[in-house]
C-alpha cells in the first residue's frame, strides 16, 4: 500500500514511523516532511494547505490511503478534499474538527450534552466581555475562539490583566480572527491530563495517558509553547478516572458529534484536568497532539495502519489497542528565544546517535536540510524521546539522550515529568 502523510512535525515522524514498521506499506510520501521524515519517506515540497495540489500529488502517485496530521488544514477541510477525492483519508472532516477549530462550539456541545467542563459565556464584541469581567470571580480564563497555534489561552489573575488581554485579542487582534470570538471561562485547578482517543465516528477507544509541559521555562514559567515535553502513560490518570471519562465524555462527545451530523473520524484529542470534583475538559483537539504523539505512538503494539484504516471505514469496534507496558518521556529541544524570535540555520549534529536505537527516538519538528547537512528550521527543533521501564527510568533516558544531540542556541526545559516524583 501507498501511504502519503500531510504535515512536518515532530507529530508527522513518529506517525512516519509508526506507518514504517507496518507491514503493509510498501511506500511513503510526505507532504511537505522534514529531514527527519525524509529517512523513512519521499518528501515533497507542497503546503499542508494546498489542497488542490496535494490531491493532485495523491492521484498522480496512486496513494491508496493519506493521513492528515495537523490542526490547520483539518479545520480547512483537506480532509474533505482527499475524501471527495474517492482517497481513504484518516483525520476528521471540516465539519468534524471544528470541535477543536471553534473553542465556542465545543463549548456549546459539551454544555448542551452535558460534557462534563469548566462554566463559561462566549462573546463577540470587546465592550460586552469588558462589561462581563468587572464582577466575574478570578482568576479567570480568556481563549480566542479560533486556532492560535495553542497560545491562544489567557490565565488572568486580576481584573487588569483580563481587561488588557480582551485588548489583545479582540482589539490588538494578536492572533488575527481567531479573536473576534473569545470565550471567557471559569478556573479550574487540578492535575492535567492528555487521553487521544481513536474514533471511527460510532467507537471510540481511548489509546494510553499523556501529559504535557506547555510553559516554556523551568516550573512552568513563561509563556504557553506548542509543548515543550511529554511522558506518558500519567500516574494520575487512575482506572477510576478512566471509567468516569469512558462513561461521561469519551463516548458521549463522539455520540454528540454524530447527533449533531459531524461525525468524528480521526484522533479526538481530550484535554482534561482533574478537578476535587471529577474529570473536566479543558479544551478538544481533532488530531494527534505534537509532542504527545512521540511518547504516546511509540507505545502502541498494534500495527498503526490496521486502527487508522478501522477509523475510516467504521470498523474500529473490531480493533483491541495495546500499549507496551513501559514508560516514555520526550524532551524538546527548541531554539533559545521560541516562542517569541529565534535564531534558525544551525547545524544539528549528533543525529547518529540515535541510530539502530529501538528506545531512543529523534523525532524533527523544525529542521531542515541545507547544502546535504541538516540544520535548524523552527521553535522547536527536535523531540528528544526515551522509553524506559517505568517513568523515572525513562525521564532519565531522555535527559541522557539530549546530550548527545548539539546546535547553537539549544535550549529545553530540565523539569519535564517532575510531577511523576509526586506521585
Ligand atoms: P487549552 O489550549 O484550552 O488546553 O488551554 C491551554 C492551557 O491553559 C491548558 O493546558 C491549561 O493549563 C490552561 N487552561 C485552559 N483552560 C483552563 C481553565 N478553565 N482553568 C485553568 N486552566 C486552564
Ligand atoms: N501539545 C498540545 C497540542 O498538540 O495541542
Amino acid at each position: 500500500m501507498k501511504v502519503m502523510i500531510v504535515g512536518g512535525g515532530g507529530r508527522e515522524h513518529a506517525i512516519t514511523w509508526a506507518v514504517a514498521k507496518s507491514k503493509r506499506v510498501d511506500k511513503i510520501y510526505a507532504a511537505p516532511g522534514n529531514a527527519g521524515i525524509a529517512e523513512l519517506a519521499e518528501c515533497v515540497d507542497i503546503s499542508v494547505m494546498d489542497a488542490d495540489k496535494l490531491v493532485a500529488f495523491a492521484k498522480e502517485k496512486e496513494v491508496d490511503f493519506v493521513i492528515v496530521g495537523p490542526d490547520d488544514p483539518l479545520a480547512a477541510g483537506v480532509a474533505d478534499a482527499f475524501l471527495d477525492a474517492g482517497i481513504k483519508t484518516f483525520g476528521p472532516r471540516k465539519n468534524a474538527a471544528i470541535i477543536e477549530a471553534s473553542k465556542a462550539f465545543s463549548k456549546d456541545l459539551m454544555k448542551k450534552y452535558n460534557i462534563p467542563s469548566a462554566d463559561y459565556e462566549v462573546f463577540d464584541s470587546a465592550e460586552a466581555a469588558m462589561e462581563y469581567i468587572k464582577t466575574a470571580q478570578l482568576p479567570i480564563v480568556l481563549k480566542a475562539d479560533g486556532l492560535a497555534l495553542g497560545k491562544g489561552v489567557l490565565i488572568c489573575m486580576t481584573r487588569e490583566e483580563a481587561e488588557d488581554g480582551i485588548r489583545e485579542l479582540m482589539v490588538d487582534k494578536k492572533f488575527g480572527t481567531a479573536g473576534d470570538k473569545i470565550v471567557i471561562e471559569e478556573y479550574m485547578t487540578g492535575r492535567e491530563v492528555s487521553v487521544l482517543c481513536f474514533s471511527d465516528g460510532k467507537t471510540i477507544l481511548p489509546m494510553t495517558s499523556a501529559q504535557d509541559h506547555k510553559r516554556a521555562g523551568d516550573g512552568d514559567s513563561g509563556l504557553n509553547t506548542g509543548g515543550m515535553g511529554t511522558f506518558s502513560p500519567s500516574p494520575f490518570y487512575t482506572p477510576e478516572v478512566a471509567e468516569f471519562c469512558n462513561r461521561f465524555v469519551y463516548q458521549p462527545t463522539i455520540d454528540a458529534m454524530r447527533a449533531e451530523g459531524r461525525e468524528f473520524k480521526g484522533v479526538l484529542f481530550c484535554g482534561l484536568m482533574l478537578t476535587a470534583g471529577g474529570p473536566r475538559v479543558l479544551e478538544f483537539n481533532a488530531r494527534f497532539g505534537d509532542p504527545e504523539a512521540q511518547v504516546v505512538i511509540p507505545r502502541l503494539k498494534n500495527d498503526i495502519m490496521d486502527v487508522f484504516e478501522a477509523c475510516v471505514d467504521g470498523t474500529l469496534d473490531k480493533i483491541t489497542l495495546e500499549f507496551e507496558d513501559n514508560a516514555a518521556v520526550c524532551v524538546m529541544l527548541a531554539s533559545d528565544g521560541y516562542p517569541v524570535s529565534y535564531k534558525k540555520g544551525f547545524e544539528i549534529k549528533g543525529l547518529e546517535n540515535f541510530k539502530d536505537k529501538d528506545d531512543y527516538f529523534a523525532f524533527h519538528s523544525g529542521s531542515a536540510i541545507k547544502d546535504g547537512k541538516v540544520v535548524t528550521n523552527g521553535g522547536r527543533v527536535l523531540g528528544v524521546t526515551a522509553i524506559g521501564k517505568d517513568l523515572v527510568t525513562a525521564r532519565a533516558n531522555a535527559y541522557k539522550a539530549t546530550e548527545w544531540v548539539e546546535f547553537d542556541n539549544k535550549y529545553m526545559r530540565h523539569d519535564i515529568g517532575k510531577a511523576i516524583d509526586e506521585q
